[in-house]
């Protein structure tokens, strides 16, 4: 073995992606802050703990505010940095915000807390992940592009060669490959991160899941291949849909070259923190066995574990459940149709519900989703090859418009900041109150409404000092 040392870097997800993979985002700040103290001393590259689905449902299922979590969260990690999931242009929501939300939602993330901001798009777009980035660069955060990784006939190594010569050209600090569905299989890791290697200087990160239970193989070959960062979760909530346990890569890398010098026995007190809590989780129902195992279909029909999880409820809601089937096979189809895009949110979302309407209707496109015309006509912005040209006229002529839009979708959009701060006025106890109501109207309105009820009110001491006014 090789004298020189690379220990590999692990960003523990634990707090964000693994209780959102696995129990549908929904553990509290109160389940978290009893143990950040032991994880502060752990030696994580970063924590990721915020965005993603988490702001929803703080805010729509927890009745918490998600900016008060970051808060704490902050206060408590004194010595990891704290990572956040940023949807490009979408911001935490499902559709593109105009640019002065989207630059506020970041001046605001980094002055709570936030020190590393993982920016994607869910068509690989890099229009759309241009102005987070910049905002990043400004606040002086890490501003890491993630690209959507997917399978088929367009993805070929120049292809994500190409997107990384442009997210390092566009001012990125370091790249993901974000394989949100678990496709991504040892060999072209290894293959992908070497290419990444000679395309960029940046640093390489790993987030992948473990839904076709490939994925501390395919992290064993990425370090191998020069990979820098992977992301884990600690063991009660890892696997299945979430990551590969924190303790077992610590342990796979020990005494290599890439050992990360984790003491096992306080990962284990950690761990500790969360069984009792994962058993609560399963006998509420909350954890389902379903989400835990090997689902080999993830690599047949290659859809995210969170996709099929939505699919069953939509069709259990139209007393469609014998279509299972049906639409794991149109999905392919209609995501060939959509240009072949990634499915992630959005698209995931969109295609899916796509697919469950061609079924149910018995007929393809005899309805579209107003979320479909609009990726069609390029709302979402560019597809990674074209849409089929019968049903994006379809789309146009059901929009009223003539042609597809080719510029970046979110130019059509006025700034709205002010608009949404009128409209909000009477709820407001902080500035970030206006980007909850921003990113989700109704829900943040109720949030408002039961946190004045409960005449609680935010927690000042912690709030952010400097008042900022922005955009400048
Ligand atoms: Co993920």
């Amino acid at each position: 073995m090789s004298d020189v040392k690379r220990p590999v870097k692990i960003t523990e997800t634990v707090l964000r992606d693994a209780h959102q993979s696995l129990i549908a985002t929904r553990m509290t700040t109160e389940q978290m802050l009893p143990i950040i103290d032991k994880m502060d001393k752990v030696g994580y590259h970063s924590v990721e703990c915020w965005g993603g689905a988490t702001f929803d449902a703080c805010l729509r299922f927890l009745k918490e505010d998600p900016w008060e979590r970051l808060r704490k969260l902050r206060d408590g990690f004194k010595n990891t940095k704290l990572q956040m999931l940023f949807r490009g242009q979408n911001i935490l929501g499902y559709s593109p915000y105009s640019d002065d939300v989207v630059e506020y939602f970041v001046q605001k993330s980094i002055a709570n807390g936030i020190d590393i901001i993982r920016i994607f798009d869910c068509l690989n777009d890099i229009r759309n992940l241009e102005c987070a980035v910049k905002a990043a660069n400004k606040e002086k955060g890490h501003a890491q592009v993630a690209l959507s990784y997917t399978l088929g006939d367009a993805y070929t190594m120049d292809y994500w060669k190409n997107i990384a010569k442009n997210i390092e050209e566009m001012g990125a600090d370091s790249i993901c490959i974000k394989d949100m569905a678990g496709l991504l299989v040892p060999n072209a890791a290894s293959e992908l991160v070497e290419a990444l290697k000679a395309g960029t200087k940046l640093p390489i990160q790993l987030h992948t899941h473990y839904t076709s239970g490939v994925a501390s193989m395919t992290y064993m070959k990425a370090v191998e291949a020069g990979c820098d960062i992977i992301d884990t979760a600690m063991s009660p909530l890892a696997m299945g849909t979430s990551q590969p346990a924190t303790e077992v890569m610590a342990k796979a890398f020990e005494g290599s070259e890439y050992d990360p010098g984790f003491d096992q026995n306080l990962l284990a007190e950690i761990a500790d923190y969360f069984r009792p809590l994962r058993e609560q989780w399963l006998d509420s129902g909350l954890l389902s066995p379903k989400v835990m195992g090997v689902n080999i279909k993830t690599l047949l029909y290659q859809v995210p574990g969170g996709m099929l999880s939505n699919m069953v409820s939509q069709l259990k809601e139209m007393k469609a459940e014998d279509k299972y089937d049906e639409v794991l096979e149109e999905i392919p189809r209609v995501r060939k149709d959509f240009g072949e895009i990634p499915l992630v949110t959005p698209s995931s979302q969109i295609v899916g519900t796509q697919a469950v309407l061609n079924v149910v209707m018995g007929e393809r496109y005899k309805t579209l989703t107003k979320e479909s015309k609009d990726l069609l006509v390029g709302k979402y912005g560019k597809t990674t090859l074209p849409v089929n040209a019968e049903v994006q006229k379809k789309a146009l002529d059901s929009l009223g418009m003539k042609e597809p839009i080719t510029y970046r979708p979110a130019d059509d959009l006025e700034p709205s900041l002010e608009k949404f701060e009128k409209e909000m006025a009477q709820y407001k106890q902080q500035n970030e109150d206006v980007l909850s109501y921003a990113l989700f109207p109704q829900v943040a309105t109720e949030f408002f409404k039961y946190r004045d009820a409960q005449n609680t009110g935010i927690d000042a001491s912690l709030a952010d000092s400097e008042n900022k006014v922005y955009p400048v």
